[in-house]
């Protein structure tokens, strides 16, 4: 299972591990990040390194051809299987390089160096590889684990202020489920936000837009809560690696309406889950569900209408996605994850017409 390391900048790590050995390390680095002040005369001490143009094209079937294709032709004879791969960048990045990792003369190791904070806070830790078929998301995939996942504070800092915000949902679900005393700051501050912003002290623009909240505070939360969000994902997967049992599946939180906005929407990946973490808190706790459901309280603070009604999409546009989740569960029923408290999560069979009901009735739906 990985290592975690943090350093506040990528020249720190000129040394020490093995996996960062430069003659023996593939660099498989976001256009963007290789850009960056810094990162240009670290790089080239690689002379095995490739520059990615990040986002849901590279994760496909002829990227990857490419990709090998490469490797072979340019380098050929130099690479042995004592070689790492070194993934720098976000999500789209990681996936992709994770995967040639993982197939690559039957695998090859590799360090996860996540650049966004949805990256750091969920795609670099949990061994999960990916690429798109068909326009498809996440079709194939391997699980191969990072040897080392480093978290480097001067690339996390590059971002805008605003993906800070756009990530944390990712943050809250992870307080959500460990509920450990890391997860009681995210809380205050999140609770805090949320009733300032109820009472009308937030600007309503920005809270349309779904920017709510100042941007620096939640970078700096999102820093320290790192490696406390890394452990208790990491406990998670530790159960279930290869997502078996089914218990890794309380990482789900908040994903199934999240995905739906996401389908719909085009929203960053953890606004979304953000927003479905509070459809999943409304719907366990209201009036609607059956006897079981009614008696557990809600945890968090009610989401401002402006964000719900922007949300808001149509019914068959939601029935699209939770069909393909249904499915998935292979059972008449979706799986949603309810919270019963901070750290209380359980899995929980839904029919997927109730869903469609809680959403009409509770102004989910256009
Ligand atoms: N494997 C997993 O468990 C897992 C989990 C969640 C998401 N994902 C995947 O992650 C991807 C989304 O991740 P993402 O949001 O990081 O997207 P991304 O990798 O597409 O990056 C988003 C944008 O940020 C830019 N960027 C990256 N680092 C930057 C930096 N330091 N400063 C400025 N810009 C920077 C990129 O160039 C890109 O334009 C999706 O493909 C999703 O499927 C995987
Ligand atoms: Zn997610």
């Amino acid at each position: 299972m990985s290592r975690l390391r943090r350093v506040s900048k990528l020249q720190e790590l000129k040394s020490g591990a093995r996996a960062l050995d430069s003659n023996r390390s593939i660099v498989m680095i976001d256009a963007r990040v290789a850009r960056l002040p810094g990162v240009k005369s670290w790089l080239a001490a690689f002379p095995f390194r490739r520059v990615l143009r990040a986002g849901e094209d590279l994760k496909t079937l002829a990227s990857f051809q490419r990709e090998v294709e490469f490797w072979q032709r340019r380098w050929g004879a130099k690479l042995n299987r004592d070689f790492s791969v070194i993934a720098i960048g976000g999500g789209s990045v990681g996936d992709f390089a994770g995967f040639v990792a993982s197939v690559y003369w039957r695998g090859l190791r590799l360090v996860h160096v996540p650049s966004t904070w949805l990256a750091a806070l969920d795609s670099a830790h949990g061994g999960k590889t990916a690429l798109n078929v068909g326009g498809a998301k996440n079709q194939i995939g391997s699980f191969h684990p990072a040897e080392e996942v480093i978290l480097v504070r001067e690339l996390l800092a590059a971002q805008p202020p605003a993906r800070a915000v756009e990530a944390r949902g990712e943050l809250l679900k992870m307080a959500l489920l460990d509920g450990g005393a890391w997860a009681k700051p995210v809380r205050a501050a999140y609770e805090r936000e949320l009733r300032s912003a109820a009472h009308g002290n937030g600007a309503k623009e920005a809270l349309a837009n779904g920017a709510l909240g100042t941007a620096p505070n939640w970078e700096k939360l999102i820093w320290k809560s790192l490696p406390s969000v890394v452990e208790a994902k990491l406990r998670v997967v530790r159960r279930d690696p290869r997502e078996q049992s089914g218990e890794r599946r309380i990482l789900n939180l908040g994903h199934t309406w999240g995905h739906v906005l996401e389908a719909t929407h085009n929203w960053p990946h953890g606004r979304c889950v953000e927003l479905g973490l509070h459809f999943a808190d409304e719907y366990f706790g209201s009036d609607f569900c059956d006897e079981t459901h009614r008696s557990a309280l809600r945890v968090l603070p009610r989401l401002p209408r402006a964000q719900k009604t922007r949300a808001r999409v149509t019914r068959a546009e939601a029935l699209q996605r939770l069909a393909r989740d249904k499915k998935r569960s292979g059972a008449e029923h979706v799986v949603m994850i309810q919270a019963r408290g901070w750290g209380k999560v359980r899995r929980v069979r839904v029919e997927l017409q109730s869903i469609l009901d809680f959403a009409a009735a509770e102004g989910w739906l256009k």
